[in-house]
């Protein structure tokens, strides 16, 4: 896939997000879940939990693991990969530009 089949969405400021708290956003009608890292990193994952739709942003986390709420099952933030079952989380490109969060989403 080429760059000029994604579209870049500026999502929110930095600022914005709390460190390891997730934050929901709708960008480009998909369910992005915004996890930023201590070393002002951010993390976009689906907000919807492959298992049975569990609210991802309200999960706990690390620097590298989200735990869904519900059942805890666990993701790794940088691949989308359940860690503890057969489950795979979308997930996406983000980046901080200029002190605002830039997520990419593939046409
Ligand atoms: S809904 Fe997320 S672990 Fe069950």
């Amino acid at each position: 896939m080429t760059h000029a089949e994604a579209v870049e969405v500026v999502v929110c400021d930095l600022a914005d997000l709390a460190v390891e708290e997730g934050r929901t956003y709708v960008v480009a009608d998909e369910q992005v879940a915004l996890f930023r890292m201590r070393d002002g990193s951010v993390h976009a994952v689906g907000a919807a939990c492959p298992h049975r739709g569990g609210p991802i942003a309200d999960g706990q986390c690390d620097e590298q693991v989200v735990w869904c709420p519900l059942h805890a099952f666990g993701f790794d933030l940088a691949t989308g990969a359940c860690v503890n079952g057969d489950l795979q989380l979308p997930r996406w490109d983000a980046r901080v530009d200029d002190g605002r969060v830039v997520v990419t989403i593939p046409a």
